[in-house]
């Protein structure tokens, strides 16, 4: 919840500005206070009345206005909010921030203010990926300004890749962690997800079905109920989620590591489907037919178990450990197996025979094997499946167990 809180909502010029429309309904149901700052560019884009009719409050203008300045100016508006929040910042806007620039109301306040400044840039994926804007944006993220999205995906332009603002409910989590709520609040978590690539040799590789679709989900759900999420990623289809710290591996060995390198958390969460074995003889140099109709032979050595042995940890354990167990039979007897060889304190099981759908579908049927039992979970949409499991994950770190 957000009561009592204060956000100062800048409103930049993008097509993204739309979103920023259900943004300020979001926070007000979440009890927040919306004061919007519209600037010039951003008229284009959104009406101020529309903007002040969903925050019940003045829309205030980049414009230099005195009735403005004798109700509220600039420097009182910038220090009133408990945070300031800049959804959509374009490029110029990151640029003026990253200048010190103050020639209009958005970024006179920004450079007066002594709040947080937490920003969803929305832009054009060139624009985005341009050393100018990746330069301004290192110096933001070492001034503290905290940043949520861009995501990766179709942009209003036509074009393909990351610069799509995040969507609202991703800004209200990264609000909310921001002032320090949510159930998940102060709270880091790692999730692996996807498939492993274990090279054969420089073009070609082992791999499996996984689309990482269900990890995404999870990672998500819990960057939406206040985490600091890890998200260690293979190869996956499925783009990562935007305000999450990814790290991005190919090999088991490679995730083994960055999981390492990113304890300590208070849960892991390990929905990569991590490959079993890797190629010992993987050839530096493109395999070719000889002629002699003879196939190469294989030498496989054992990956090292990830769950198992961040389950294991002596010192350093995550409270909750949470593994998946993807079964073709006997899936709850397997389950049960499974979560005491691994040593983990929950097994989220499912049934992936082709039939099913599941592998790379969207939706998944689940058992949620615990100390307690095995608990049935109906079929549902993999992002609630995520919910829900993000919402027990934190009943369990509420409540001190692994319940
Ligand atoms: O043994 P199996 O692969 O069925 O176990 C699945 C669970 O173990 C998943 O949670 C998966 O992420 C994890 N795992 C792992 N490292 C491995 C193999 C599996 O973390 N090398």
């Amino acid at each position: 919840m957000l009561s009592s809180k204060r956000i100062l909502l800048v409103i930049g010029g993008g097509i993204a500005a739309y979103k920023a429309l259900d943004l300020i309904r979001r926070l007000r149901e979440r009890g927040a206070a919306v004061v919007p700052v519209l600037t010039r560019a951003g008229e284009e884009f959104v009406t101020p009345l529309s903007v002040a009719a969903l925050a019940g409050a003045k829309c205030h203008r980049d414009l230099f206005d005195l009735t403005d300045e004798a109700e509220m100016g600039h420097i009182e508006l910038s220090r009133a909010a408990d945070l300031v929040v800049v959804a959509p910042a374009t490029a110029d806007l990151l640029a003026k921030m990253a200048g010190g620039h103050a020639n209009d109301l958005a970024s006179t306040l920004l450079l007066a203010t002594d709040k947080r400044v937490l920003v969803a840039p929305a832009m054009n994926v060139r624009m985005w990926l341009h050393r100018a804007t990746q330069r301004n944006i290192a110096t933001l993220r070492a001034d503290d300004v905290r940043f949520v999205g861009p995501d990766e995906g179709d942009m209003a332009c036509g074009e393909y890749g990351p610069g799509r603002m995040a969507e609202p409910l991703a800004i209200v989590a990264a609000i909310e962690a921001a002032l320090g709520e949510g159930p998940l609040a102060g709270r880091h978590v790692i999730v692996t997800s996807g498939p492993t690539h274990e090279p054969v040799d420089p073009v070609r590789y082992i791999a499996n079905r996984s689309s990482g679709a269900q990890g995404a989900a999870l990672a998500r759900a819990l960057r939406d109920l206040g985490a600091r999420v890890s998200f260690i990623t293979g190869p996956a289809a499925v783009p990562a989620p935007g305000g999450v710290a990814v790290v991005r591996v190919e090999t088991a060995a490679e995730m083994f590591d960055a999981v390492r390198a990113a304890l300590p958390a208070d849960a892991a969460v390990m929905a990569a489907a991590v490959a079993d074995w890797r190629v010992v003889n993987a050839s530096g140099a493109k395999l070719k037919k000889d002629g002699s109709g003879r196939a190469p032979v294989f030498e496989f050595a054992e990956n090292p178990d990830i769950l198992a042995t961040v389950a294991g940890l002596s010192e350093g354990r995550p409270r909750l450990v949470v593994g998946f167990a993807a079964e073709t039979d006997d899936v709850v007897a397997q389950a049960t197996a499974k979560r005491l060889r691994k040593g983990c304190d929950w097994i989220v099981a499912n049934d992936v025979r082709p039939a099913t759908g599941i592998m790379g579908g969207t939706e998944n049927a689940v058992t949620l094997v615990t100390e307690a039992g095995a608990e049935d979970w109906p079929r549902l949409p993999k992002d609630e499946v995520a919910r829900r499991l993000a919402g027990r994950i934190a009943e369990a770190l509420a409540s001190g167990g692994a319940g």
